[in-house]
């Protein structure tokens, strides 16, 4: 099995690395961007808020994608809840060569990392530092994993790299600060008034950054979750409501969807 990868964090650096931390920083966002550049689109698919079905719309979705023929891959940047290897049969671990870091191939065959392919399993990400800190260094970490996954992976040609957020707006500022240019946005919300609330949040700060947003998916339509989340947001933010997702829809919804991207 190859080693997993190191993450650095700024904790971890000596004081001489301290110093030169602003060209460290140009550094990475060079790598990241040489990385980037054979991935045609960015899409990131957030929602603000948690359990609403983005792993799910975005596995379904890259593979309807990958079947109509395009180039897809998949970043799991739910770094706490990584769902997206397992939704997508991608199974690590990845192969750490010396030209970087390879994307596993999933299902159709969608190109997938995840941090459930560094992680053993079932175990929450590690991190160092003091007990106080717990959190900051928590979070700190996850920004580092995002960098190191942006600036480590081959890619290679993509028509679509889907990156999977978590919830909160918290690694969506992290990705537009790594990336060399703001992603494309997918919103995905449930119908319901709290939902409607979270995503407007995040869709707010994605706007904010210059990110274009594409448009909401309103996931779990049916009796079990009242209201009109989708509409909404979309009359709010003027973007079209993509689809309406039913509870187990068929390959004809992803297909529709994937069309309108
Ligand atoms: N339209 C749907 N039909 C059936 N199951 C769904 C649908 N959307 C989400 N799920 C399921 O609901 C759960 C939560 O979805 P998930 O994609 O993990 O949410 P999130 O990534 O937003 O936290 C998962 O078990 C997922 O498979
Ligand atoms: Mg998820």
């Amino acid at each position: 099995m190859p080693p997993p990868l190191h993450i650095r964090t700024y904790h971890e650096l000596t004081e001489a690395d301290r110093s030169g931390l602003g060209e460290q920083v140009g550094a990475q966002h060079r790598r990241v961007a040489e990385r980037l550049a054979p991935v045609h689109r960015v899409v990131a698919v957030m929602s603000g808020k948690g359990g609403v079905g983005k792993s799910f719309v975005t596995a379904l979705l890259a593979r309807a994608l990958a079947r109509a023929g395009r180039r897809v891959g998949a970043l799991d940047a739910d770094l706490n809840g990584p769902t997206l290897a397992r939704l997508l049969d991608a199974r690590g671990p990845l192969a750490v060569t010396a030209g970087g870091v390879e994307p596993v191939a999933g299902t159709d065959g969608v190109r997938c990392v995840s941090m459930a392919h560094l992680l053993e399993d079932g175990k929450p990400l590690a991190f160092k530092g003091p007990g106080s800190d717990a959190f900051i260094w928590r979070g700190a970490l996850e920004a580092a994993a995002l960098r190191e996954l942006l600036g480590d992976v081959t890619w290679g040609a993509l028509d679509m790299l889907l990156v999977d957020l978590p919830p909160g707006v918290a690694r969506l500022h992290e990705l537009l600060d790594l990336l060399p240019a703001p992603p494309d946005v997918l919103a995905v919300t449930i119908a319901t008034v709290e939902s409607a609330d979270a995503v407007r949040r995040a869709l707010n700060a994605a706007r904010e950054r210059g990110a274009r947003l594409l448009g909401v998916i309103e996931n779990m339509a049916g009796p079990q979750f009242p209201g009109d989340a989708g509409d909404t947001l979309s009359r709010e933010f003027a973007i079209p409501l993509l689809a309406r997702i039913p509870f187990n829809p068929g390959d004809a919804m992803w297909q529709t969807l994937g069309e309108r991207l």
